[in-house]
């Protein structure tokens, strides 16, 4: 199976460092973003992934690539892990890259990519921004799709207040952990919320929503909305989705993305005993200002 990632966006909410660098390059300790992205889809066997891309969005495809000076110098220098580290990701992956011209929305960037893929053939979504870790939720998109033979969609719970940030589901509950989708709606309002289940930006779609996409004008935002051909293949098949049980990191705003990278880097063998100390000691002084 084929994965697409769009990785068009401007990225306004970390500017200015993402004046010249893509926002998905961002790191997270020494990882940018998007390699965790990936790697969850190759985790899951899945080789083939298509970057829907923007001008500006060089560096993704580098760091996707061989570096065959960098590699001859670690080797020379004797830097046997980093070499690795380096290696490891782009002997791996399938990169296709296709330029979205026109950011005209997250369901754009999806049709952009059509050309890619195979008209009859189910295909996997998985948005740059959000980290999902102690669970591949790829896998279970895969599992879900091969048990029921139409589209499934990643949730995870929200905070009421949070639910304009989302797309969010309604959804009936068919067996232990798995529901079925009985409608969906982008960035609604507290008031307008069907639930507190919000799209997580993972997503296996059957090839009918390509004529969705097609058909799908503007909406919120005066943008493409994924969510809104999603709406209308309900209409017509069944779209199952699960609750996931990993921990979910947002790195797509400032407050989420220090959030990753404090838990990641508290994770590290080599850098969280000092690190801990050092977040005790702020801890500390900040509180002891605040008196
Ligand atoms: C997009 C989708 C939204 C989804 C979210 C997950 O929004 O449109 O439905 O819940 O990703 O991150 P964005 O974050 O691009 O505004």
């Amino acid at each position: 199976m084929k994965a697409i990632i769009p990785v068009a966006g401007w990225g306004s909410r970390f500017l200015p460092a993402t004046k010249a660098m893509p926002k998905e390059m961002l790191p997270v300790v020494d990882k940018p973003v998007i390699q965790y992205i990936v790697e969850e889809l190759l985790d899951a066997g899945v080789y083939d992934i298509v970057f829907v891309t923007g001008r500006h969005k060089r560096a993704i495809e580098d760091h996707f690539d061989i570096n065959p000076d960098l590699e001859q110098h670690l080797e020379k220098a004797g830097k046997k892990e980093l070499l690795e580290l380096v290696r490891n990701i782009s002997y791996l992956i399938n990169p296709i890259y296709i330029r979205q011209k026109q950011q005209l929305g997250l369901g754009h960037a999806v049709l952009t990519a059509r050309p890619a893929l195979g008209a009859e053939e189910p295909f996997l979504v998985s948005l740059g921004d959000i980290i999902i870790r102690k669970e591949n939720t790829v896998k279970r998109l895969i599992e879900l799709h091969k048990r029921f033979g139409k589209s499934v969609i990643a949730l995870f719970e929200v905070p009421r207040e949070e639910v304009s940030k989302y797309g969010i589901a309604k959804v009936k509950k068919i067996d232990e952990s798995i529901y079925l989708i009985e409608d969906i709606v982008e960035k609604p309002s507290v008031e307008e919320a069907p639930s507190n289940l919000a799209v997580v930006g993972r997503y296996l779609f059957t090839p009918s929503l390509w004529e969705k996409l097609e058909k799908t004008k503007p909406g919120k935002g005066g943008e493409i909305q994924l969510t809104d051909a999603i709406k209308a293949l309900l209409q017509e098949e069944a779209v199952y989705a699960f609750k996931v049980t990993g921990k979910v990191y947002d790195t797509g705003n400032k407050l989420g993305f220090l959030k990753t990278i404090v838990d990641f880097a508290l994770e590290r063998p080599d850098l969280s005993a000092e690190f801990m100390e050092y977040l005790q000691q702020v801890v500390k002084e900040n509180s002891k200002a605040k008196k």
